[in-house]
């Protein structure tokens, strides 16, 4: 059949695809996402059955039959990194880590095969040249004789590459730059993402050879990729953080071969990433004197208990309409809780300014957080230091109740072991195996809190 060139649209978001261009994607109902490409049909592609797992048997068979010993992992030197894998990297499998660009992705996959000498690794590299690989590699520090680097975009070239080679660990960076003669768009398109990936899984499976596949998201996430990608690949990390704090989160959002509730911390140093252990003990600022406006919340982040400092500043208002402002925790939660403060507790914040920072530069969504931010924002309010060996851990709802949250037991043992001596949460539930050496207070209602804590102002 002879080949013909045609133009189809695929969407950014999903990686739908559709004979005609749409507003609105019918697949995932994102707007505006429809790029268009060209494609050549009739022409026998790769990716037709790149996706199929071979070696697994054709044929069907009972569930009970087929063998399920334990995959093959192999360590990767990184305790944090082995556990947001599950339990270090499963062989044949493709890992996709995403993250806007500077947050580290090639710092990190340049670390894996320097902290791994005992493995032949393949540095396939089509961002950098090589000797600028050398230079961050030199910065790193480490032994790098068993790394080769590939300085090279053509997949049909990789892969013939890597097929020679056989290495025991494979790192491409970066999807976007990789091409494919098989596909007629440019690098960085759906169509050629989506082929690079289909080749590189293929590989994976039928060698065995775990392979590393790094992707660019933007701010918007919008950039074709990392978001179709995820259907492909078998396990996606992703990097999180403010690329000016020192501090990355590394999460597991897909998971083939282990719970995505894992967390992997590090921090960027001069050297590299430096794995954080113990996240908590780096949250907290060891500043002796008692502040107001600090309040210490015992968050959960997936199965990983670790405490936040919570700083809040209440001042009057100098223009007529006050500002609210948020870092690292979401501005409308702040109003509401403002707004409980106001309605249920009778405090006057709304002619007050109200900012809000998490310190770490870290992001929370934990609900488990509310009473530290109010107990923040109210110590702020009446300049009374909470004392710095106190730390809560609950919800807070619209009526002013506070409602417990999941886990309490583990968080209050976190907060135990750091030597914090009481811990707030809700007296509705009793969590059991509370831990002996720490004071738990339950609190109902807002005001009960305010006796409690505030008692004194
Ligand atoms: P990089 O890994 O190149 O990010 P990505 O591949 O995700 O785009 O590097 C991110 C930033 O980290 C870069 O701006 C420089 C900084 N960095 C350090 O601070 N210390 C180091 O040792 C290295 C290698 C990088
Ligand atoms: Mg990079």
């Amino acid at each position: 059949m002879a080949s013909k060139v045609k133009s189809v649209w695929f969407c950014t978001s999903c990686g739908n695809e559709s004979p005609k261009w749409m507003g609105r994607c019918p697949a995932c109902g994102e707007w505006n996402t429809m790029v268009e490409e060209t494609v050549v049909t009739g022409k026998k592609s790769v990716s037709d059955d790149a996706v199929s797992v071979p070696g697994q048997g054709s044929r069907p068979m009972p569930l009970s039959s087929i063998d399920s010993s334990v995959e093959n992992r192999r360590s990767l030197h990184n305790a944090e990194l082995d556990r947001v894998l599950g339990g270090g990297i499963v062989e044949g499998s493709l890992v996709l880590i995403g993250g806007e660009p500077g947050i580290g992705k090639s710092t990190l996959s340049l670390q894996i095969p320097l902290a791994c000498p005992e493995m032949k690794t393949l540095y396939v590299t089509g961002e950098e040249s090589a000797r600028q690989v050398k230079l961050r590699a030199s910065r790193i520090g480490g032994n790098d004789s068993n790394c080769l680097i590939y300085s090279e975009t053509l997949m049909e070239n990789i892969i013939a590459e890597a097929r020679n080679i056989m290495p025991d660990l494979m790192v491409v960076d970066s999807v976007q730059t990789m091409y494919s003669r098989n596909v007629e768009s440019s690098p960085g398109s759906v169509s050629q993402i989506k082929e690079t990936a289909a080749r590189l899984l293929r590989f994976a499976k039928e060698t065995g050879v775990p392979v590393i596949l790094i992707g660019h998201i933007t701010k918007e996430g919008s950039i074709a990729g990392p978001k179709i990608l995820e259907h492909i690949v078998d396990v996606v990390l992703q990097f999180e953080g403010d690329n000016r704090g020192a501090y990355r989160l590394l999460r597991s959002i897909k998971n083939r071969f282990g719970s995505t509730s894992e967390l992997a911390v590090f921090e960027m140093t001069g050297r590299g990433l430096r794995e954080v252990s113990n996240p908590s003990e780096m949250l907290i600022p060891m500043h002796g004197e008692n502040l107001s406006g600090v309040a210490v919340g015992a968050m959960l982040d997936g199965t990983r208990p670790f405490l936040i400092e919570v700083q809040s500043l209440v001042s009057t208002a100098a223009y007529g309409t006050p500002q609210r402002s948020a870092t690292g925790f979401d501005v409308r939660r702040l109003n509401m809780l403002l707004a409980v403060l106001e309605k249920r507790a009778g405090f006057k914040l709304g002619v007050k300014d109200v900012f809000l920072n998490m310190a770490g530069g870290l992001r929370v969504n934990d609900p488990a957080c509310d009473l530290a931010v109010i107990c923040a924002v109210l110590s702020s309010n009446f300049d009374f230091a909470v004392p710095s060996d106190i730390c809560f851990a609950a919800e807070v709802g619209l009526s002013g109740e506070i409602r417990p949250v999941s886990q309490t037991d583990r968080r209050a043992l976190e907060a135990q072991r750091l030597g914090f001596r009481q811990i707030y949460v809700s007296s509705f539930g009793s969590p059991d195996n509370m831990p002996e050496g720490i004071d738990v207070i339950r609190v109902a209602d807002v005001p009960s809190l305010c006796r409690s804590l505030f008692r004194n102002v």
